[in-house]
């Protein structure tokens, strides 16, 4: 897959514009940091690391735009820009951590404003290249667990486009095909903005990796029948005691633990959150409307209706068998022991 975020010789941001996919591969070229925090709010770029890479890059836009400010006035144009950018999306621990990780930049050097963009542009380049890379070591530990001949059944969009490149619950996939394994992707459609219908398929398609899709609730049939060998998940935020995912994939773990089925967890560090258990994350809540209606295009649902739409659910450590970073595989015990 190409890169869905990049950032452009001429000081500009480039992504994919996710909310048209699978119809049209489009991109979006923005230069103000406000158009790149809507961007994320409305998701035309999603995924934890993808978010993260956006968030530093509207962190970048906002320093060029500020740079000829007095100090004083450049760090509170700066703080209202971080604060904007902070408050598009709760869930995912990459958009404060990318934000905090300019930040240090910033706040170090802001006696000279005008040499912070040049050091802040070079650090942006410098994170998209390192989710790369993350990505890659991912997908090589993760291949080791896979078998020539599985089948893969993952949630929700964890690929190249969630992330600069490669993915992360997508990575072992890529990297065990690449040595040669037959492997196969179950992508169930992730109701309500379907990413894995739209995104997943498209990608797995688009790098001729075998896809098939599945409505949401076939996945728990699927394993009880043995047409599943393996999941691998992406996440937004690990605690020290959960895993914050795309909604609905808790349900997955169910029955995963119910049918004995290997149940992964592909996470870069930058998604890490151990000093936080479950109870201090904010659940994101969107527009009952993604639920009442299908894409924006069909309402399914009587007029009047209330609906519900947690856009994130928590499954418990004792549901995952492997958590795997790009320095290796851990169950959660050697998680925590490694990295707390
Ligand atoms: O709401 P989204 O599409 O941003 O949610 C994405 C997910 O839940 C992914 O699984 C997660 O961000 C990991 S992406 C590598």
């Amino acid at each position: 897959m190409i890169p869905s975020i990049e950032w452009t010789k001429d000081n500009k941001v480039k992504m994919i514009d996710q909310t048209i996919l699978p119809h049209e591969l489009k991109f979006l070229i923005i230069d103000d940091y406000r158009d790149v925090a809507t961007a994320i709010k409305v998701m035309n770029v999603r995924g934890a690391p993808a978010i993260g890479v956006a968030a530093a890059m509207a962190m970048a836009l906002a320093t060029l735009e500020y740079k000829n400010l007095s100090k004083e006035k450049f760090l509170e144009s700066m703080t209202q820009a971080a604060n904007q950018i902070r408050s598009t999306r709760p869930t995912a621990s990459n958009l404060f951590w990318a934000i905090d990780r300019i930040w240090k930049i910033v706040n170090s050097l802001y006696d000279d404003p005008t040499s912070i963009s040049e050091l802040v542009i070079e650090e942006i380049k410098l994170m998209a290249q390192e989710d790369i890379n993350v990505n890659k070591s991912i997908g090589k530990h993760g291949a080791e667990l896979l078998d020539d001949g599985d089948v893969v059944h993952t949630h929700c969009n964890a690929g190249s486009l969630a992330t600069v490149q490669y993915g992360t619950a997508l990575a072992p996939i890529r990297a065990a095909i690449e040595t040669g394994k037959q492997i196969s992707v179950i992508a169930d459609e992730t109701r309500p903005r379907l990413q894995g219908a739209r995104l997943t398929a498209y990608e797995c398609h688009y790098d001729n990796i075998p896809v098939k899709v599945i409505s949401d609730n076939s996945s728990g049939l699927l394993m009880m029948l043995g047409k599943i060998n393996k999941i691998i998940v992406g996440t937004d935020r690990v605690t020290s005691d959960a895993v914050f995912n795309k909604i609905g994939t808790y349900m997955v773990a169910l029955a995963a633990k119910d049918n004995n089925i290997p149940f992964y967890v592909a996470a870069p560090t930058s998604t890490l959150s151990l000093h936080e258990t479950k109870e201090d994350v904010t659940i994101e809540q969107r527009n009952a409307e993604e639920v009442s209606n299908v894409l924006g295009k069909v309402q399914i649902t009587p007029d009047g209706v209330e609906c519900l739409n947690y856009a994130f659910d928590i499954t418990p450590f004792r549901l995952v068998t492997g958590i795997i970073t790009e320095d290796g595989v851990f169950t959660p015990e050697e998680l925590l022991r490694k990295y707390k």
